[in-house]
């Protein structure tokens, strides 16, 4: 048994926690995780709160575990999305982005856990003066939206600034990882990209192949989509807009920057379309659409055609998780993509985790008491504990 503060503080099994992904941790995904002894958790940004309060029902319906919600602190119904958590009994809430004082009050007060996002040391350390519990650092390797360090950097780096438990992404996906985690201070690790890639994620099987077939150079980091830095697979969509800006960045010539104004326009004309469809789904007035758009002009300097891009940002995505259209060419995933090629259950998962961690912190303990028996570090991993347990079923 590894042990941590992070199971201390949230009553779990194994140091392992499910990070929250929009269209894709709804309760299937969360109840398996924490069933399987991980905390699993409901993604509520892109829920409505109809949805979020069917979720956590339906999440406590489905395990006895503790589980936990991740919400937008910046979202206009925050204050409401809280009462329900705290309406729920859910054990625990994360923030998505960075967490308000008020909110955080409100969920211990009523004895939730919470935790905060952090994808820089400053950001770890403001979440924890305002008394979140934990925070999950997240590296440059993560899926979705990353800052601009990497894991092997950010983890000690935010461990040794905060006293709270440091909970690493960015990356992960085995035991050896985990282990790796814990050496520079971490208390556990938190994984996305290798939870969507599991039999108990609901994402289309279409798409789930898409991530198994990329490569380690098969996700890139663009702000094009949504202003801010974002890593996604690199789809014929993506390497479309990215251009756009090495074209605007690097003073192209006339012709090169004639064919980017065209296809630019094109773009707004497709992100035109998106956003009215996005209107009829989100049920978001244009008023409000275009004060939410104007604001974003202002705070990132964005284009009114990159502010289209944004809003279409949320349609895209569940177009392609919930409809299986991987043809529309946006899916948000970590680089650990290239290392993984099987799906197992989220139970099999933690478990082949958590015994290549064991084994190998046992195998860098031999390190210091057989010093002249150096073969046994590293350690021959038995087949059983290799990470590709899971052969992908062929199809
Ligand atoms: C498909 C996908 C969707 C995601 N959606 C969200 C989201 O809605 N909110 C959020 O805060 N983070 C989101 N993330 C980021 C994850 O919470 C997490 O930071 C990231 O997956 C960690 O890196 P890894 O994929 O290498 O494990 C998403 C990640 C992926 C892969």
């Amino acid at each position: 048994m590894i042990r941590t503060r992070l199971t201390e503080l949230l009553g779990i099994r194994y140091p392992v926690v499910q990070a929250a992904m929009g269209y894709v941790s709804g309760p299937r995904l969360a109840a398996a995780t924490s069933n399987a002894g991980g905390l699993g958790q409901i993604a509520s940004a892109t829920m409505s709160l109809a949805e979020l309060e069917s979720a956590i029902a339906e999440t406590a319906g489905r395990t006895s575990a503790p589980f936990g919600v991740n919400l937008r602190a910046d979202a206009s119904d925050a204050a409401e999305r809280v009462k329900l958590i705290i309406a729920g009994r859910v054990p625990v809430a994360s923030f998505a982005q960075a967490p308000r004082p008020e909110l955080i009050a409100a969920l211990r007060d009523a004895g939730v856990v919470t935790i905060a996002s952090a994808g820089a040391r400053r950001h770890a350390e403001k979440a924890a003066a305002w008394g979140v519990d934990a925070v999950i650092a997240t590296g440059r390797e993560g899926g979705g939206h990353v800052g601009s360090v990497p894991t092997s950097l950010l983890i000690p780096q935010v461990a040794a600034a905060v006293d709270i438990p440091v909970i690493a992404a960015g990356g992960f996906f085995d035991g050896r990882g985990l282990v790796a985690a814990l050496a520079w201070g971490a208390a556990g690790i938190a994984m996305g990209t290798r939870f969507l890639l599991t039999s108990d994620s609901p994402v289309p099987d279409a798409v789930k192949q898409m991530y198994l077939k990329a490569g380690l150079a098969g996700t890139v980091v663009t702000s094009q989509i949504d202003g801010v830095p974002h890593r996604v697979l690199r789809t014929r969509m993506v390497d479309h807009i990215e251009p756009l800006r090495a074209g605007a960045e690097t003073g192209a010539g006339a012709g090169a920057r004639w064919l980017s104004g065209v296809r630019r326009a094109g773009g707004v004309v497709r992100s035109a379309r998106s956003a009215a469809a996005y209107r009829e789904l989100s049920g978001v007035s244009w008023r409000e659409m275009v004060r939410q758009g104007r604001s974003m002009r202002q705070e990132s300097g964005l284009s009114w055609g990159q502010v289209l891009m944004a809003a279409n940002t949320p349609v895209l995505l569940r177009a392609a998780m919930v409809d299986g259209r991987t043809d529309l060419g946006l899916m948000s995933s970590g680089q650990v993509t290239g290392l993984i090629d099987d799906l197992p259950s989220c139970a099999q998962l933690i478990e082949a985790i958590m015994r290549e961690a064991e084994a190998g912190l046992d195998a860098m303990a031999t390190l210091r008491s057989v010093s002249e028996d150096l073969s046994a570090y590293p350690p021959s991993v038995p087949n059983d504990m290799k990470p590709r347990v899971h052969p992908v079923p062929a199809r």
